[in-house]
């Protein structure tokens, strides 16, 4: 009965058990230390983060997605210390963190913060019950069925709503906002998001919107004030009027081509000798002749209006084709991006035209106005009175620098979002930290009634949510215990629509302060969070293979 023949510590049966546990704890550790970063910018009092992108471009940014987005190409190991973990295993968490955020951005577009301090959360909160010995397993399982109970809980406390409800709409909108660095343009931004969400969308028959049917063109100059809905269509790039070409066109049928007016490049080997003057001016005939025959063929079709894809492989025009179109009064606008194509088709009608031999009149779009307007420094080509029955939105963002536009288009986008979680679940639920210590109260009383470890599952679930509320105090500079209890017995006492009121400091009826979000962003958040807790609990080993 000796053990000291067999030492412990070179038990190699032992290590093994040990390494599974260490793999998930470090993985953790490594959740966590994410999370933690991106907490600090949750809420209408959260902070804003700059970041240095791998192209040394800086980005200023509140949004949750965006700031993970840039920081998965960081070096990992900067933000932590080495000694706890690997670099490898870090970045590997990091990934799945910022996959955990992108995902909320496809589901629901607003709550990418949210959902990535929920997960860190829950991590810890596992952490704790792996120390207490209860099996991976179970506490995945565990979760899961607490998650079902949470979205069971905001569902009941939700508030219907029906699309024609203007009102509930900007307000859902303007709580979006109010958390971004834009914040104080909300009343200017949050009706633009409402109308174009609404212009594209059928109230009767739609369960969805297409985001990317409402086009949202920057150009700097102004302030986010002169932000504005177009009716139309709005271009990014400029009419060339170098040659003299017209830069207004009424009643305009636009041509939408994918090959170019100048000669084709000889290949780099190639090489053309040219002897004497004659045959210089007879590839000069050549290429007068090719041109002057495209730029026909273009008048002869109807066409007044030609846009040209972006091309790397040759130029779009060359001196001689832009005479050639000015004389014809043809107005050009080049280097349309091949992903806009799909918009401004079906925009404008239509139809990209792969070759001269297809260009005909039936492939035009019309609209009544084409013009190139200057304001505040930006010119600016807009398309109006558009004949088709397609529902698109142009959405003009002006500001004063880029940094500002960039963080502007963002947070539209997230404004867009919240609207189109309406059209897609029309329901609401108080905001600040309500829904979040709503289904916390309601956990902890299922736990009662749960057997065994689930029981213990579900009190650390809703303990984990309570994060929400505290880090939104937090980073109010309100006292976060005091805040939260005071808001658990608020709900207790059956005020479910008590939340946190970051400007005044205090626990207020959120739904009278306007801050409301919808359903849809919450329950994602909660789902996705534990899908993602869920697999990195069942993750045991990191095998790493070249
Ligand atoms: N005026 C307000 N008072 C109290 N809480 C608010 C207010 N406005 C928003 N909130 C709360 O702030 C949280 C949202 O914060 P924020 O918008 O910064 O992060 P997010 O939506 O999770 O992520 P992101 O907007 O970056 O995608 C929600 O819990 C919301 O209820
Ligand atoms: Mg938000």
């Amino acid at each position: 009965m000796t053990t000291s023949s067999v030492p412990k510590k070179s038990n190699d049966s032992f290590r093994d058990k040990d390494k599974p546990t260490q793999v998930r704890l470090s993985n953790i550790i490594a959740a966590k230390a994410v999370a933690d970063a991106v907490r600090t910018s949750l809420g209408p009092r959260g902070m804003d983060k700059m970041i240095e992108t791998g192209k040394k471009e800086v980005v200023v940014s509140n949004d949750g997605a965006t700031i993970l987005k840039n920081m998965s190409v960081m070096h990992p190991a900067a933000r932590m210390p080495r000694s706890l973990l690997n670099s490898n295993v870090n970045s590997l968490i990091t990934n799945k963190l910022v996959d955990l955020s992108a995902a909320q951005d496809v589901e629901a577009g607003d709550g990418t913060t949210s959902v990535v301090v929920i997960a860190g959360s829950l991590l810890a909160a596992a952490e704790k019950l792996l120390n207490k010995g209860i099996h991976p397993t179970q506490i995945a399982e565990g979760f899961q069925h607490a998650a079902i109970e949470a979205v069971k809980a905001l569902e009941d406390i939700s508030i219907p709503i029906s699309l024609d409800q203007r009102e509930s709409l900007l307000k859902s909108a303007s709580t979006s906002l109010n958390s971004k660095i834009v914040s104080q343009y909300s009343a200017t931004l949050s009706p633009i998001a409402v109308d174009s969400v609404l212009q594209v969308t059928d109230l009767d028959t739609d369960n969805n919107v297409d985001i990317s049917d409402i086009r949202i063109v920057k150009k700097l100059g102004g302030t986010i004030e002169d932000t504005q809905l177009i009716s139309g269509l709005l271009l990014n790039q400029n009419v060339v009027t170098s040659a003299g070409g017209p830069s207004r066109i009424e009643k305009a049928k636009i041509g939408l081509i994918q090959f170019q007016l100048s000669p084709p490049k000889p290949d780099m080997e190639n090489q053309i000798v040219v002897n004497d003057y004659r045959q210089m001016d007879r590839i000069l005939k050549e290429e007068r002749n090719y041109l002057l025959n495209l730029v026909k063929k273009i008048k002869k079709a109807g066409c007044n209006v030609l846009l040209i894809q972006k091309s790397i492989l040759r130029d779009a025009v060359n001196t001689l084709s832009l005479h050639f179109l000015s004389k014809l009064k043809i107005m050009v606008i080049k280097d349309i991006e091949r992903d806009e194509i799909e918009h401004i088709c079906k925009s404008t009608g239509c139809k990209p035209i792969a070759d001269i031999e297809s260009f005909s009149e039936d492939k035009l779009g019309y609209a009544d106005l084409i013009e190139e307007y200057e304001s505040n420094g930006s010119r600016i080509v807009q398309i109006s009175g558009i004949k088709t029955t397609s529902r698109t939105a142009s959405v003009l963002v002006r500001g004063a620098n880029n940094l500002i536009l960039d963080e502007a288009e963002r947070s539209l986008h997230d404004a867009l979002c919240v609207i189109r979680c309406l059209v897609k679940k029309r329901a609401l639920i108080p905001g600040g930290g309500a829904p979040e210590i709503h289904i916390a109260r309601h956990l902890m009383d299922k736990a009662k009634t749960q057997k065994g470890f689930q029981g213990i599952c579900f009190h650390a679930f809703a303990e984990a949510l309570e994060i929400i509320p505290t880090t939104l105090a937090e980073n109010s500079g309100l006292n976060p215990i005091a805040i939260v209890t005071e808001l658990r017995n608020m709900h207790a006492k059956g005020h479910l629509h008590s939340g946190i009121n970051v400007r005044k400091g205090r626990i207020s009826d959120i739904l009278k302060e306007n801050v409301v979000q919808p359903l849809l962003v919450s329950t994602s958040s909660i789902e996705l969070a534990t899908e993602t807790v869920r697999m990195l609990l069942k993750i045991d080993d990191i095998v790493q293979s070249r």
